[in-house]
């Protein structure tokens, strides 16, 4: 359903309030051919109403020809920022960066946090914009959430589907989203609200089963049958099961390279206006699932690069898997039973 150009302009200037969006700030906002128009233009005026000095950037697509699907978050190779240095002078130089085109997982990234701007991811279509528009609620949840999570020795998550995984943490930091971005240097993404990390080198053992009616992203499908995969000393070393399981085990076999079958982030939902129904209803090329990834008491897990927490593995294949009905513990304390955060 469409929305207003004024209540998306209100919702902007609502989080951009959250991000602490002063007047003077200098804002870039990052766009490609395929930036939402109404997700720009609407953001312009707020930035605009509120005093930013507002830079729009405007940069090629890329991997359109390697990446196997259309899927934003689907292939996560390098960026059009790679080689660019006027555009990235302009990011780095900004207060406030807006990515309207998603630039995860690239080292270019990395040094525009480094410098001290930080960053809003915003790709979902207005409507999910809207409906998921953080709350500084939200950013509590969050925030306990994270302080938990990071000081846990240990994961493990059981499923009476047959799940039995752990794994240690604290090698890696945590992934902490709360939908908007408060902090210098923070990256964040509008609409999301869960906390992840990665587990310790070769620590992640035990088994994973995709139960029916789970979501596997970037396929954004529901999976129609049970997939069983083991996990040893942090890699997948088998999965098992029918067609669901053959399709899963080709996908990441075409990219040929061992490390799309390491294990990344794993962390659970906190988003309590995202649901895992959504995506059974939308068009699979209308949204990049963040229902799916941050509904509230998910087991969110996930395949290949660990390069943005500061691992050496860039792998372009990324699989994230939202389990239902999971019991997750950290240090043998509880913090979801059977898929409900307690
Ligand atoms: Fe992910």
């Amino acid at each position: 359903m469409a929305i207003s150009d004024l209540d998306l302009v209100q919702a902007w200037k609502d989080v951009l309030a959250l991000c602490k969006l002063t007047s003077g700030e200098q804002v870039c906002l990052l766009a490609s051919d395929d930036s939402n128009r109404q997700v720009i233009e609407t953001a312009r005026i707020a930035i605009g109403q509120m005093g930013g000095i507002l830079t729009i950037l405007t940069l090629p697509p890329l991997n359109g020809d390697v990446a196997l699907s259309r899927d934003k978050s689907g292939f996560v190779g390098k960026t059009a920022l790679k080689g660019n240095a006027p555009a990235l002078a302009a990011l780095k130089a900004s207060d406030l960066v807006i990515d309207t085109m998603l630039l995860l997982f690239s080292p270019e990234q990395e040094a525009v946090l480094k410098g001290g701007a930080r960053m809003l991811l915003a790709v979902e279509p207005p409507e999910i914009l809207l409906r998921m528009k953080p709350t500084a609620e939200d950013g509590r949840r969050a925030d306990i959430a994270a302080a938990r999570l990071g000081r846990a020795c240990t994961l493990r998550v059981t499923s009476k589907a047959g799940t039995d995984f752990r794994c240690a943490v604290g090698q890696y930091p945590v992934l902490r989203q709360k939908g908007f971005v408060d902090q210098r240097g923070g990256w964040d993404h509008w609409p999301s609200c869960l906390v992840a990390t990665w587990p310790n080198e070769a620590t992640a053992e035990g088994i994973l089963v995709i139960d029916t009616g789970d979501i596997l992203l970037p396929f954004k499908r529901y999976a129609r049958e049970p997939i069983r995969l083991t996990v040893e000393a942090g890699f997948i070393r088998a999965i098992e099961g029918g067609f669901e399981a053959e399709f899963l085990r080709s996908y990441m076999d075409s990219f040929d390279d061992p490390d799309a079958y390491a294990m990344a982030h794993v962390g659970w939902g906190l988003h309590d206006r995202a649901h895992w129904t959504t995506l059974g209803l939308y068009d699979r090329e209308a949204t990049i699932g963040m229902d799916a990834r941050s509904f509230i008491g998910n087991f969110l897990w996930s395949s290949g690069p660990n390069n943005e927490a500061g691992g050496s593995r860039d792998t372009p294949c990324h699989m994230d898997i939202p389990l239902r009905g999971c019991s997750l513990s950290l240090d043998g304390e509880l913090v979801t039973v059977d898929g409900r955060v307690i």
